[in-house]
């Protein structure tokens, strides 16, 4: 029977040779483009969800990741390193693993999902967490990769990009060509560039003029930062970002201009949600769709419902919302009823009267 190979056997002839020499891969990608009936009810228009989270790691870095563990396998490297919110050094981690490479993580202070954490010390990495936030952090990351022989792994590295622009290719594979919408979270930026460049590709634009195009066309692009950490909204760096979406936590996003890019030339926006409106899309997510995400992931979905209630969604629009983490990752958000009150199981004996009168049978 056939099983999917990871994106670099699947999109060879997509990717640059140099990351296609020594893979290194965990079978990430083919991830499934689940239809969202109750958002398409709410919506008006035809709702997919990308689900990111079936990745190896539980996120969408994976994609990335392998092309930038190859990439660097290739060139002999033996250490990398990455400033990351969770994901990516989830990520890394798991790679390096693979590759026998060293991994070292720099992660703000206390700001890092538990479920993360778990994985990077799981995975070996050389652990540090910095007084500083994501931003900082990545600071730190670029200058040591400048100054000592580890390779840098945030998606300012081209290789991450190379590898997140797949996911575009599987949307279009499945639809038959490119959504009208494409909705995603911004946090660092590299995701929503990424997929960008995927569609142009797709469509027979830029680098992938060299190859039939796939799709007729490409998606508008809308990016949803959260409120408290929102520079591409705000139009400048915000240098203390707070938002209960940590993924998100970041306040100058690298990929910046990239992004500002997508959205003009997509026709599409880039706007803020509140953490209350992220933990209600959380919510509509796990209760109503049977789809489990962590915070950031749901910003998207938060963003498409606000737009929706402003009537500011074509009727009948074909939508793909890529969800970009696994809800296990930071479980502790469905634990808490919306007025923010602890949810505690019912405590039952173990015999079928009382088990039945509880369930009010
Ligand atoms: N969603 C999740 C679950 C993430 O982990 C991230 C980024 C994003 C969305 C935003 O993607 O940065 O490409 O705009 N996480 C990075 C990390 C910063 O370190 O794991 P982006």
């Amino acid at each position: 029977a056939h099983q999917w190979r990871g994106i670099i056997a699947e999109y060879a002839d997509r990717l640059p040779e140099h990351v296609r020499r020594t893979v290194v891969t965990l079978g990430e990608g083919g991830t499934p483009l689940v239809p969202a009936p109750v958002l398409s009810q709410r919506t008006g228009a035809q709702v997919f969800l990308k689900v990111e989270g079936m990745n190896p790691t539980g996120s969408f870095k994976d994609r990335g990741m392998t092309t930038a563990i190859s990439a660097a396998a290739d060139r002999g490297a033996r250490a990398v390193v990455c400033a990351s919110t969770g994901n990516t050094s989830a990520s890394a981690a798991a790679y390096a693993t693979r590759a026998g490479m060293v991994c070292a993580v720099l992660v703000p202070d206390g700001k890092i999902a538990m479920g993360k954490l778990s994985q990077a010390v799981a995975h070996g990495a050389r652990l540090l967490q910095v007084d500083g936030n994501f931003d900082d952090c990545l600071v730190a990351a670029r200058k040591l990769a400048e100054a000592h022989p580890v390779e840098l792994v945030n998606s300012v590295n081209p290789d991450r990009i190379e590898g997140q622009k797949t996911a575009s290719f599987e949307v279009v594979d499945v639809l038959g060509d490119a959504p009208d919408i494409h909705v995603l979270p911004v946090g660092n930026a590299g995701n929503i560039t990424a997929y960008w460049r995927g569609y142009r590709e797709y469509a027979g634009l830029d680098a992938g003029a060299a190859h039939t195009a796939v799709a007729t066309r490409t998606p508008a692009m809308w990016g949803f930062q959260a409120a408290g950490a929102a520079p591409i909204v705000a139009g400048h760096p915000i240098t203390e970002p707070e938002t209960i979406a940590t993924a998100i936590r970041i306040g100058n996003p690298a990929s910046w201009t990239q992004a500002e890019q997508a959205r003009d030339v997509s026709g599409g926006l880039i706007e803020a949600v509140t953490d209350e409106e992220i933990l209600a899309a959380h919510r509509v997510l796990s209760a109503q769709e049977g789809v489990f995400v962590e915070p950031a992931s749901a910003a998207g979905v938060a963003g498409l419902l606000r737009l929706s209630d402003e009537g500011r969604v074509p009727s009948g629009a074909r939508i793909v919302i890529t969800v970009t983490g696994h809800g296990l990752k930071d479980p502790q958000w469905a634990l808490r009823t919306p007025d923010g009150s602890e949810v505690t199981p019912l405590r039952v004996t173990a015999d079928v009267v009382s088990i039945a009168d509880a369930l009010g049978l």
